[in-house]
């Protein structure tokens, strides 16, 4: 029967007869998911495993600093830091078909796993050093299923770490999480000690910032997104909300402007739409019902403290018919 005890045991057994003596990279975002896959291929396999958290340029603010002290501190887990963020927004100046996003960022992330796999190699060329055939990912069941690649006929997106990734990968993949739901994640999470703060983080998609633009991606407009959703985060967690909502995209309609007022003076800004959502399994989910105090002090504080969003407007619909991120 199901138990996270059971389960951990079962995986840690595949991922050992799978990586046998070679070495293993895995990509930490800081989330659920990368950090239970990580934690367990390292209860397998030790220090067979580098981490690698790459700052592509789309995380909210304060996320590289997190995973350094959750994390690492947590695991003490060999982690490399890669600062990609001028190969990324450069990848993807002047896109804007969702899609297309995806299948960049997908591509992009493998591009710095395999210059982090050179690299590791490189700095532990000892005699009997084996090269980095595996990269760890934590793909759950839902993305697989979401990105057409399950037993469903289901086409939705391509998930960066499923439907995203090139042709010509030149790693093997393990992914001993791609049964599980997030739920079931989070239990075997808690059962190898991965710490509370990171095992019940709400969800945040491995494309980060770049998804949550309608419209092309820039530094300018990342700015403007990450302000507006520090504020949202810490408005909903200052009201004792994060374990009631399963999460809350902000999202930026960086094409589209309005007429506000400001003071005396006009203005002609960006809408930002706030997109609380209750879910199990992110499968589907409901609008969460979020008391509208707490919607109007974020509200209040986006137009106030980001001078080019004049106007806060929420997300009422379910899923389906809507997905839970904008694309
Ligand atoms: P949607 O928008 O498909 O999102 O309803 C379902 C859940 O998946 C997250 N999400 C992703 N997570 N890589 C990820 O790691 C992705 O490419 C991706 N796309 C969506 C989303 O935040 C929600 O929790």
């Amino acid at each position: 029967d199901w138990t996270a005890a059971n389960v951990v045991e079962e995986l840690v057994e595949q991922v050992r007869s799978t990586v046998g003596e070679a070495r293993v990279i895995c990509g930490l975002s800081g989330g659920v998911d990368s950090s239970v896959a990580a934690a367990l291929v390292q209860r397998a396999v030790g220090d067979q495993l580098t981490c690698v958290f790459v700052d592509h340029g789309l995380l909210r603010a304060g996320e590289a600093e997190q995973v350094e002290k959750d994390f690492v501190d947590a695991t003490g887990v060999d982690l490399v830091v890669v600062d990609a963020q001028d190969r990324f927004l450069s990848a993807l100046a002047g896109v804007s078909d969702p899609e297309e996003k995806r299948k960049i960022i997908g591509r992009e992330f493998i591009r710095v796993f395999e210059q982090a796999a050179r690299d590791i190699v490189g700095a532990h060329s000892g005699a009997d050093d084996h090269p980095v055939e595996f990269l760890v990912q934590g793909t759950l069941y839902p993305d697989v299923v979401e990105s057409g690649g399950g037993t469903g006929t289901a086409n939705i997106k391509s998930h960066h770490n499923v439907g995203g990734l090139p042709d010509d990968l030149q790693f093997k993949l393990v992914e001993p999480l791609r049964l599980l739901f997030k739920d079931e994640v989070r239990q075997v999470g808690l059962e190898l000690g991965v710490p509370e703060g990171i095992v019940w983080r709400q969800p945040f998609p491995g494309p980060g910032l770049g998804i949550r633009i309608v419209g092309a991606v820039d530094r300018e407009r990342l700015d403007i997104l990450r302000a507006a959703d520090a504020i949202a985060r810490e408005e909903l967690t200052l009201a004792g909300l994060d374990r009631d909502i399963w999460q809350c995209p902000v999202v930026l309609l960086a094409d589209v402007r309005s007429v506000g007022v400001q003071g005396d003076g006009r203005t002609y800004g960006h809408p930002v739409v706030l997109r609380p959502v209750a879910s199990e399994d992110a499968m589907t989910a409901d609008w969460a019902r979020v008391p509208y105090e707490v919607l109007a002090k974020i509200s209040t504080r986006i137009t106030n403290e980001v001078r080019e969003i004049n106007r806060v407007v929420l997300d009422v619909t379910s899923k389906p018919p809507g997905t839970i991120e904008w694309e």
